[in-house]
């Protein structure tokens, strides 16, 4: 998967966002903001806006008008429909359907920046040459969504909505597939011979980027609360370095997540020390 700018990745907290989230926050009142316990509630809320986005709107609830994915469809008639065909079921020069639960499978449980990039950046195949402004790739997106039977709404889907709206299933958010490139925190264990463990993890989020994490997100990490999931961390000798040292330490682990029966594992890209111990 390209790398993409981190700028991309971090997920900025508004004010008006943060009331929410503090809202939401589980044993969060406004009040506590009096008292010492603040910092701990801001923390937790700030953990809970990594995975939950500000905005709580979804494609569910009308993300596009239908005048926009009119223009979409105009757009993608001309660029895309040579591949991916007219009715986007794809099957010319190897190109995919857009329109099947493999497609969902790829971007759901997401914001809609991720797929965007990828038509915007990466499609048509052949670089920056055959690029198409942007505009148009926001207006093809929606049209896309309008095949996939997602509702039309009030407003057009804008370059800056775009991360506001998050990409989920018919029947609402889900875990996240085998091979979804995940963001999880949880304690560093020793498993059996010689393997490594994260316990006491939290529901990996997707993320853009395969590289160690910033400050902030260092920061929320640190903070988040306990969770209760245990995946095998698979590739970790590939890593710059040993990750023996933070044995007992709470970590944030970037990597391909891999659903199987007997263990969920995750095969790490990058490993990065939050906190010493494991307690929040
Ligand atoms: C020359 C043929 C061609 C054209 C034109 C083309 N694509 Fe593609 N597209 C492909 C191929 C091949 C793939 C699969 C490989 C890849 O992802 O690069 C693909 C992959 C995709 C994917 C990812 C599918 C998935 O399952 O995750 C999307 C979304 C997409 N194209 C959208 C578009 C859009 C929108 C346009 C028009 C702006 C477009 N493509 C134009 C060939 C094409």
């Amino acid at each position: 998967m390209e790398k993409r700018h981190p700028k991309h990745a971090r997920k900025t907290v508004s004010g008006a966002g943060l009331s929410l989230i503090l809202a939401v926050a589980p044993g969060c009142k406004i009040r506590d903001q009096m008292r010492r316990e603040f910092n701990t509630c801001l923390f937790t809320a700030l953990a809970l806006a990594v995975s939950v986005p500000l905005s709580a709107k979804t494609v569910l609830e009308g993300a596009y008008t239908e005048l926009q994915a009119a223009r979409g469809q105009a757009a993608y008639s001309d660029h895309c429909a040579r591949c991916h065909a007219d009715n986007m079921n794809g099957g010319f020069n190897r190109a995919p359907s857009l329109i099947t639960s493999e497609f969902m499978e790829h971007w759901r449980d997401d914001n809609l920046e991720a797929l965007f990039i990828q038509i915007s950046q990466r499609m048509p195949p052949g670089g920056a040459r055959n690029r198409i402004p942007e505009s148009d790739s926001v207006d093809i997106l929606t049209a896309i969504l309008q095949a996939n039977d997602y509702p039309a709404g009030k407003e057009e889907l804008t370059l800056e909505s775009l991360k506001n709206v998050q990409l989920i299933g018919k029947d609402g958010p889900k875990p996240l597939p085998t091979n979804a490139l995940v963001a999880a925190t949880g304690c560093l264990s020793a498993g059996p011979n010689d393997s490594w463990t994260l316990t006491s993890a939290s529901e990996p989020v997707r993320t853009k980027t395969a590289d160690g994490a910033s400050p902030e997100e260092i920061a929320v990490a640190a903070a988040q609360r306990p969770g209760t999931q245990v995946f095998r961390l698979t590739n970790t000798d590939t890593l710059d370095r040993d990750p023996a040292p933070d044995k007992g330490h709470k970590v944030l682990v970037r990597g391909a997540l891999v659903r199987q029966a007997a263990a969920n594992r995750i095969s790490v890209v990058s490993l990065t020390s939050v906190a010493p111990g494991c307690t929040p």
